[in-house]
Order: structure tokens, then sequence, then C-alpha cells
């Protein structure tokens, strides 16, 4: 019989990793009747509306990056968790598809950095798309390499994230996409945060028995800018939990095309993610909408149609993968990098391939690998 998340976790030593370890065991499979799910769930004790401000974002604004209303959105907070926002996805039908097809194609091009860079060269990781096309599109049904499109962990925008030092620096950094910074600057005004400089951004691309490791993203050095988080694809169980390990966390779903906001309070709580799972049945999929947009695109409208072809590639990819955005805002109005970087600090793809070979997996340099294509978590 499945156990109950309450039966194994009370707080005490190390409750998230206890909790960690509950949802990521596939057999027998995990009771989930205690993971929030806010797309179907009315507000209670704990789940609360949350206030945004839609004057801060006009319709337009919104329908140019694909978003509704914001007058529109389902957004709550949770109760314990001050600075906390998830949004039930607030995108326009069909227009996740060009989310997905940037993440896909095009934010894993150079300059970008991703998990590939670390042992293959630039001229091979140069097209990751192009060189995963033929092989997905027409799969032979043998068993065959894996496509790169496939081994791709992570990408990082902006200021790349140095996964061996866990920091950021001035000299490893390349423009951020200017789409996805105003998706960030429109989601984060509607949520009070005006003026969110997108500074960086991470990509976690997981297959279906990838997790996340417990961790707390604390390497941005100015910690009142909310963080940012989307998600396309597979859903999610997303674990929240305190300041230290001890605190029992909360279970989400996190389903495609639904945000958070860590902000606050919030912003430097563990988290981590332990399980990708089909959406519940009756959810409306990525799949199901597919790529034709439904309100008609603006002349400067930022998200652009999808051809048929990116997308049958698109959604055989994201049929059993989850691909999660973050984005951050590193330093504060007038702030800079210290001076002198720490002797371990290297610049650009001079970083290590770390731990990085077989999983979305934030515990870099203290992964243990596991046989299948998860990682066990380890405090960061
Ligand atoms: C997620 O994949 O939803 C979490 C990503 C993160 O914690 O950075």
């Amino acid at each position: 019989m499945a156990r109950m998340a309450a039966s194994v976790v009370e707080s005490g030593e190390d409750a998230f990793r206890k909790m960690f370890k509950f949802y990521k065991k596939r057999n027998p499979p995990p009771d989930y009747s205690a993971v929030i799910n806010f797309s179907r769930g009315a507000p209670s004790d704990k789940i609360v509306p949350a206030d945004l401000d839609s004057a801060a974002v006009s319709d337009v604004e919104a329908a140019r990056v694909g978003l509704r209303p914001v007058r529109d959105w389902r957004a709550f907070s949770l109760q314990g968790y001050p600075g906390f926002i998830f949004i039930c996805n607030p995108f326009l039908s069909g227009s996740q598809s060009y989310w997905v097809r940037q993440c896909l194609k095009i934010y894993p091009q150079k300059p970008n950095i991703c998990n590939l860079d670390m042992h293959m060269s630039p001229s091979d990781t140069e097209d990751i798309w192009g060189k995963s096309v033929h092989a997905l599109s027409s799969p032979t049904g043998k068993k065959e390499p894996k496509t790169l499109l496939e081994r791709l962990r992570w990408v990082t925008l902006g200021y790349h994230y140095n996964w061996d030092t866990k920091t950021y620096s001035a000299n490893s950094y390349t423009p951020f996409p200017a789409d996805l910074h105003l998706l960030s600057l429109q989601v984060t005004a509607a949520c009070g945060f005006p003026g969110f400089n997108s500074e960086a951004g991470i990509l976690n691309y997981y297959r279906p028995d990838s997790s996340l490791g417990i961790h707390v993203d604390e390497s941005e050095l100015d910690h009142t800018r909310p963080l940012l988080s989307f998600s396309f694809g597979q859903s999610a169980i997303f674990l929240l939990g305190g300041t230290c390990r001890q605190d029992p966390p909360t279970a989400m779903y996190m389903h495609s095309g639904d945000m958070m906001l860590m902000s606050g309070q919030s912003r430097l709580l563990y988290h981590a993610i332990p399980r990708i799972l089909p959406a519940p049945q009756g959810h409306t999929t990525l799949e199901m909408e597919g790529c034709s947009l439904t309100s008609s695109l603006q002349e400067d409208a930022v998200v652009e149609p999808v051809s048929e072809e990116d997308w049958a590639l698109c959604s055989r990819y994201i049929h059993n993968s989850r691909v999660n955005v973050t984005v951050r805002q590193v330093l504060g109005p007038g702030q800079s990098f210290p001076e002198t970087p720490s002797p371990l600090q290297r610049t650009d793809t001079g970083q290590t391939d770390g731990p990085h070979d077989g999983a979305a997996d934030r515990d870099h340099g203290k992964r243990k690998r596991s046989s299948s294509d998860s990682v066990d978590p380890v405090e960061t």
C-alpha cells in the first residue's frame, strides 16, 4: 500500500531529505494525496489567492510575450511562506510552444554555455538542434546513441553560473536573451517587482527519471530581487522547505506553463525536484494544446508562430521531458562583483564538467551518481 507523506516526515533530523526520498521512490509508488495541485485547488487554510498588480502590465504588453491579461491570472501564496507566489499557467493558448522552441532550439546555441561544452568542442556543440533533428524525428526502433538534445542537461545564460565555485563573475557574461528578459520583466512587475533586470538564467532539462537535489539559490549578490521560475512539458513535484533541512517541506505540482516567484523571506528557502511525472488525468497538456496561437499576434509581438516541423520535434521531446527556466537578477542597483575572484574561480568554459553528465542537478561537485538519471540530494 502507498505510504502517506505525513506518516514519513515529522520535523526533525533532515526532514527534507526524508520527504525527497519519499517522492522519489518508484516502487511502491508514493501516495500523492498531500501534494498541492494549485490548478485544481480551491483556496484553503494554506492556499491563499495572491494579489497581483494588474495595472503594472497592460494587456498589450502581456500579449506580446504570450500572456493572458494579468487580471485573468490565477495566482496563489502559501501560508507560512511569505514572498512565495505560484501562478497557474497564465500563457495564451498555443504560446507556450514558442517558449519551448526557444528552450530547445535557440537558448542552447552559442554563446550560451551548456553541459555538453564541458567535454565537447565548441564546433561539436554549436548546433545541438540541427544535429538531433533527424534522429529524433525518424526513430528507427533500434537502440541508438542518444542525440545531443537528449543529452542536454543544463544551459546557462547571461552571467554564466559556475557550478564548481557556485559563483557568477563579470568575465563570464554573454547577452541575456531579450525575449526571455521581456517575459520575466512582465511577470515580476505583475508580482510587485518593477524594473527587474534579468542577468542570469539556468535552464534545467529533465528526463523522466531526473531529479534536482536539495539546494538554496544564494549565489546572486542581491537577495532583495526575486527568483523567477518557468516550467514547460512534463509535470514535476516541487518541494519547498524552510531555512534549514529539519523543516518539513510542502509538496506541490508544477505543470506546464506554471510559474513561481520566490522573494522576501521565501527567496532563500531550501527546495528540490524529487520527481518528474505526467500531468494528472483531465489536465490539458502542452501536446494537446499544440502550437496554434488562438489569438492573433500584434505587429510587435515577441512570441511568433512555431512551424509544424519545429513543433513536431518539440512535442516529441516534451512528451516525456520537462524544461525549467530560472531567471535571476544577480546584482543590485550600483552593485558590482568583488574585485578579486576567489582562487578557485574560473571563467567561461574553463569549468570542469563536474557532476553534470547525467541529470539536472544543482549539487555540483558533490553529486553522487546513481544508476538512473537522477541524483542523491546533498546539501549545498
Ligand atoms: C525546477 O526545476 O523547478 C527547480 C529549478 C531550481 O531550483 O533551480
